[in-house]
């Protein structure tokens, strides 16, 4: 169910769509039914913003469902079964009904609530918990004779002194055997708080029915909360990256001050490799193993070899790093930067597009955008490619072995042929051909005693 707008986020972007760990709840629920089934076995009922989460999800191959006004839960099923009912369909003998903004739940709790439900017969199986506040969720009221079964959900708004508190939520998440719960669609109402068709109240019918009706308490209470709230979705995020660390840890991976570091749940991470506090791993990353990311770095869709070492407040996006390249203290690399092994990239540089041979180095202040470089070459402080010429962008071409003079501006396309030297504050226009020395920059005129003569005419500072 994935169909709800998320009044309460306050926020333009649907609910199903905001991020905790960074990926969109959504998916992660839809990763978490894929280990039970096939991708082509799964329904998304999509609703606000349609297209919107049909795009956002579309490549993990589900079927989509539309609720095109979403008047509740209940409401979801009716159009869920409307839609398994067309001609070519075929509805299961069981539906697993998860809900789009509960994304922790793990694939292990999902197996045991389909399998109770399988054994034990049941027309429809709740997975719950008991969180230290229930408050918001639909509560369970348990039989007082026998230990599974359920008699009703009651919605927060409905709850009455004579429910005691009530302490065990309904988590969103049900194994129906859907003959059962289809048979029960069409008598849902809107008489209630909300004025909407709860899901929750099929339960007491399948009781009035003498149907089982029975619960499983899932063993962690994170992974069956609702992210309905900002707070709510912030808990959550915090406690996936609190298991992602743990699970980095637990291969191997030092991380001290794990609560201050944010790392989402495709990171990998090599063992050996020491992560500092305050630092932020996103996206696909993926990191060797021996290597070092000092504090405050951000790294972002990148592939880091084994051996790196990333100084303190770099920022990587997009960027493949070889064996051994050492990388900061403040270097910025953008969308392909290829750094090769034994690299460096110093002090405030940035790179985008850029090819740096192995054991190259950039180590202060620089720009070097669209260029290849090659192995053992030297640019010197300050060097700029000038890639970009207000309309077009140019290449850089610079071989193996060269060394170009710090301050010197390289205006694309440019090529420097192996073992050149470019001088100091040169401006390089033309190409440079392979062992040549070439000097872009007015010759130096020096007058041999103007300052004396300066100081009698004119005054100016004195010498101490
Ligand atoms: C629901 C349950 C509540 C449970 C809680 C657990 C009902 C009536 N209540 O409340 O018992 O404790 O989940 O998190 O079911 N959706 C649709 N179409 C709609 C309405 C909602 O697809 O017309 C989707 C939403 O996008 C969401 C899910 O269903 O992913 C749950 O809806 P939500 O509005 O969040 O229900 P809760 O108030 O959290
Ligand atoms: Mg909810």
């Amino acid at each position: 169910m994935a169909a709800g707008k998320g009044t309460r986020l306050k926020s333009k972007r649907p609910k199903v769509l905001h991020e905790v760990g960074g990926r969109a709840l959504l998916l992660h629920v839809i990763a978490a039914a894929r280990t039970l089934v096939r991708a082509e076995d799964i329904y998304c009922i999509v609703g606000h913003e349609a297209e919107r989460v049909r795009a956002a999800v579309a490549s993990t191959g589900v079927n989509f469902v539309l609720q095109e006004a979403q008047l509740g839960t209940g409401h979801a099923m009716q159009v869920l079964k409307a839609y398994l009912q067309l001609p070519g369909n075929r509805a299961p003998k069981h539906l697993l009904v998860l809900s789009g903004d509960v994304p922790l739940i793990r694939p292990e709790t999902l197996t045991s609530l389909c399998e109770l439900h399988l054994r034990e017969r049941a027309a429809m199986t709740i997975l719950t918990a008991i969180p230290p506040d229930p408050t918001g969720y639909g509560r369970i009221v348990r039989s007082s004779t026998q230990p599974l079964e359920v008699t009703a959900i009651v919605e927060q708004k409905a709850l009455t002194p004579a429910h005691g508190g009530a302490p065990e939520i309904n988590s969103g998440i049900y194994c129906f055997e859907t003959e059962a719960l289809f048979s029960k669609l069409s008598q849902l109402s809107t008489h209630n708080a909300h004025g909407e068709f709860y899901l929750t109240d099929v339960a007491a019918m399948l009781v009035a029915d003498r149907r089982r009706v029975i619960a499983l308490k899932a063993d962690s209470v994170d992974e069956v909360l609702g992210a309905n709230t900002i707070a709510e979705m912030m808990h959550l995020d915090q406690a996936m990256r609190a298991a992602n660390t743990r699970r980095l840890m637990a291969e191997g991976v030092t991380i001290f001050r794990p609560d201050t570091c944010v790392i989402d749940a495709e990171v990998t991470v090599g063992p050996d490799t020491v992560i500092e506090p305050y630092v932020q791993l996103l996206g696909a990353t993926c990191i060797g193993r021996d290597c070092r990311i000092r504090s405050y770095s951000v790294i972002q869709n990148s592939t880091l070899a084994d051996s790196v070492t990333v100084r303190n407040g770099c920022i990587l996006d997009g960027a493949q790093v070889g064996d051994g390249a050492i990388l900061g203290p403040y270097a910025h690399l953008r969308p392909d930067s290829n750094i090769g092994a034994d690299a460096h990239v110093g002090n405030f540089c940035e790179t985008k597009k850029v090819t740096l041979g192995r054991g190259s180095k950039a180590n202060h202040l620089t720009y070097l955008g669209d260029a290849i470089i090659g192995a053992g070459t030297n640019i010197g402080a300050g060097v700029i490619t000038c890639n970009y010429d207000g309309v077009h962008k140019h290449t850089t071409t610079i071989g193996n072995g060269v060394f170009v003079g710090s301050d010197s501006t390289l205006v694309a396309p440019i090529t420097i042929g192996d073992g050149a030297y470019v001088g100091a504050g040169s401006c390089i226009t033309h190409p440079v051909p392979a062992d040549a020395l070439a000097l872009g920059r007015a010759q130096q005129t020096t007058k041999e005693g103007w300052a004396t003569r300066r100081r009698v005419t004119r005054g100016g500072p004195k010498k101490p």
